[in-house]
């Protein structure tokens, strides 16, 4: 299984963003994840498709760009060509899930499908085969900085169990919200592989903090 450390560019300072990403760069990080909001599905407005396009100019990361908007399956072409290459939609969002994954995959991207915390694992149960990652939300989905939700590490631990049950040990786990020293322990013990971490990596030195947390996920890979 391929782990990675995903840092959450909603909490870099917007006003640094390339020289924030290059550092990340440098001290050796492959996932960006990009929070898109739409101030309908989460209360807040963050970034869309220019803002992207434009850092994908410049940037080599792997762009996992998280979908915190209503019907985003009306993106899929043009979060394509801003330069995604990861379209995680969440199930609570999309009227038809089964058809957005496969529009995505269609795309040319690889898919995935967010739980908010109080969703069951359930809802994944006849898409599992068009998903290539299932996200975990840890925190309600909106804001950076929330405190992690501690039955999040339960419903990971069930969600490996399910995919191996159903045979899609290759389907990668994501989690989102409160990643940090001590929570990225247990996310990890439960079987997540990709690490999402906003406010964890860019406050303070960004090389260090990315150092120290992708450090923990060495002793899982
Ligand atoms: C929350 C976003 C997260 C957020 C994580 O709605 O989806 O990706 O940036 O931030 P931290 O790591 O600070 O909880
Ligand atoms: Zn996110």
């Amino acid at each position: 299984m391929m782990y990675q450390l995903a840092p959450s560019m909603l909490s870099a300072d917007f006003n640094k963003l390339g020289e924030q990403l290059a550092e990340l760069e440098s001290a050796g990080c492959e996932w960006l994840h990009v929070d898109v909001m739409d101030g309908m599905f989460v209360p807040s407005i963050s970034f869309g498709m220019p803002v992207i396009a434009s850092i994908r100019k410049q940037s080599k990361l792997f762009f996992d760009v998280h979908m915190m908007v209503e019907e985003p399956g009306r993106y899929v072409d043009a979060m394509k060509e801003a330069g995604a290459e990861l379209l995680c939609v969440h199930a609570e969002a999309c009227k038809h899930l089964d058809r957005t994954l496969q529009a995505i995959k269609e795309a040319g991207m690889k898919t995935g499908v967010a739980l908010n915390p109080a969703t069951p694992l359930s809802v994944i149960d006849y898409v599992m085969d068009k998903a290539d990652m299932i996200l975990i939300m840890s925190v309600n989905p909106g804001f950076g900085g929330q405190s992690y939700i501690p039955s999040a590490t339960e419903k990971i631990r069930a969600l490996r169990k399910k995919l191996d049950d159903a045979g899609y040990t290759d389907t990668w786990i994501e989690v989102d919200g409160g990643v940090k020293e001590g929570t990225a322990e247990l996310v990890l013990e439960a079987g997540a592989n990709l690490l999402v971490a906003g406010s964890a990596v860019f406050k303070g030195s960004i090389t260090e903090r990315f150092n120290i947390l992708n450090g923990i996920i060495d002793n899982y890979r």
